[in-house]
């Protein structure tokens, strides 16, 4: 085992050049990528429960804080992705810069991310369609779309039930895993399409919102703190930023198509910016929109969007809200499904996880067990869990990756200051420094509880590495396995 062994620069870039994927993204294609990835259940729902219990209408500022920290960590992301174009994201440049342990630690932190996260938009997309089937005249009993326990109210608070699994969750997950295993061709017209109705949603409910804001909503905008940790005032400004952090959460994923891009070197770096700037802008706009509608203590509702638009008494503008968030959250989901596996696929490539990992199958060319493996646990996950809980342990996760990209983008620096970088982090070292403070200080918000769930899932990880992932690899590098191509067929 060798904890600090490392992939040279040079050695992942010959990996990229033999990869057999078609390079056939430009800028556009990789911004609205990113947006695809991007707009999901973090505005569409978890929004409405970070203004309702922790920041109030400063839940304004909490997406400005949020999206500075998601800015540092997008420019260090931008310049590993110019100088080391090979699909697998902060796994691939962990293992380039910081070692073999840290690697493995990534890539098992971003299961939280991509596993985690798929799950955590499935509850999301539940709420959007229950609540759609609803105006439609349909009742979706209550118990079967909340996770077991959940206390279930009726529109005056009053409790009148149990929650008990979450089957439309279920539903959306088997459905987007069995799309992903036939080999799904989405192409990038499809992604356009399902991001200009996002956009589209976005945009009209901006401009129809802001003629119904009462300015009063606002006041006071930083409600006094209760107290209680997290729990308005300054601190639950924080706490909000670190909840909403995960409406940002996708523009790394732009990384992950750097093989399928037509000039990685320039059109990285524009594709993770630009997504990121657009969604920031849109975010502060409709979330400053929302409170300005309701009283933030009404936006405690798994579709607060549908709760802001039904006060404004537009009830044609209703359909198009909840199937725009429908489809933008299927896209979502998607995303993320199709990104677990790949991530593993490299992981079991480099001999860290079983050559299982990365069984293609014969056929559709896709890696079709890791799919499944996915797709059936972020079902259950989703089933079973409440979307606070989900979206806490995801974010957690997420900004832990993070921090660690941005200090690796420091690290290389010193350590191989001549290596071409087409596209260098401004501001150096600060912006790595205050993107890795700035993700730690957003971590430290969180709940105790995330914390240690956070601590109990790299418990095990590392004891996965130590006990099999370690040697593995080791064995596999002196039987001279691991530096086989890529040959996984990209469908997307
Ligand atoms: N940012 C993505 C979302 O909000 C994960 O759904």
């Amino acid at each position: 085992m060798d904890l600090f062994w490392r992939k040279s620069v040079d050695q992942l870039r010959a990996d990229a050049a033999a990869s057999n994927l078609k390079r056939v993204l430009g800028p556009l294609q990789l911004t609205t990528l990113g947006i695809g990835a991007i707009i999901g259940a973090g505005i569409f729902v978890l929004t409405g429960q970070a203004a309702a219990v922790h920041a109030g209408p400063a839940i304004i500022l909490s997406f400005v804080l949020a999206g500075v920290a998601c800015g540092f960590a997008g420019l260090c992301y931008a310049e590993f992705a110019s100088m080391i174009p090979v699909a697998g994201s902060a796994y691939t440049y962990a293992y380039a810069t910081m070692g073999e342990l840290l690697a493995w630690i990534i890539g098992w932190d971003l299961i939280l991310e991509y596993s985690l996260g798929a799950s955590t938009v499935a509850v999301g997309w539940s709420g959007y369609v229950t609540s759609f089937l609803r105006d439609l005249g349909f009742n979706f009993p209550m118990q079967w779309a909340s996770p077991m326990g959940l206390d279930i109210t009726d529109a005056a608070g009053n409790v009148i039930g149990q929650g008990i699994f979450n089957i439309p969750a279920v539903v959306i997950a088997l459905l987007v895993t069995a799309l992903l295993v036939i080999g799904i061709k989405e192409s990038a017209s499809a992604n356009a399409t399902i991001v200009l109705i996002k956009v589209a949603v976005v945009l009209l409910f901006i401009a129809f919102g802001a003629a119904y804001v009462n300015p009063e909503n606002w006041r006071p905008f930083i409600p006094e703190a209760t107290g209680v940790k997290g729990e308005f005032g300054f601190g639950g400004i924080v706490t909000g930023a670190s909840v909403v952090f995960f409406a940002y959460i996708g523009f790394d994923a732009v990384s992950v198509a750097a093989q399928e891009a037509k000039n990685p070197q320039k059109d990285m770096p524009t594709g993770i910016l630009m997504s990121l700037l657009i969604c920031t802008v849109l975010y502060i706009i409709m979330a400053a929109v929302m409170t300005g509608i309701v009283p933030y203590p009404q936006l405690n509702d798994p579709a607060p969007v549908a709760v802001a638009i039904n006060a404004t008494g537009l009830n044609w503008l209703r359909p198009f809200i909840k199937i725009g968030a429908i489809a933008g959250l299927s896209s979502v989901i998607l995303v993320m499904v199709m990104a677990q596996p790949r991530i593993f696929y490299s992981m079991s490539r480099d001999g860290l996880l079983p050559p299982v990992f990365k069984t293609i199958h014969p056929k559709f060319r896709t890696p079709h067990i890791t799919t499944i493996v996915t797709g059936v646990a972020v079902a259950l996950v989703a089933g079973i869990f409440n979307i606070n809980e989900l979206g806490h342990m995801v974010s957690i996760g997420t900004l832990l990756a993070f921090a660690i990209v941005c200090i690796g983008v420091l690290v290389l620096r010193y350590k191989q200051p001549n290596l071409d970088r087409p596209f260098r982090t401004p501001g150096m070292p600060f912006v790595p420094i205050l993107g890795a403070l700035a993700c730690v200080y957003l971590m430290i918000a969180l709940p105790g509880i995330t914390w240690l769930r956070l601590l109990i899932w790299l418990v095990i990880g590392l004891a996965i590495y130590f006990l099999y992932g370690g040697r593995a690899a080791a064995a596999a590098r002196a039987a001279g396995l691991t530096t086989a191509p890529p040959d996984i067929v990209d469908k997307h």
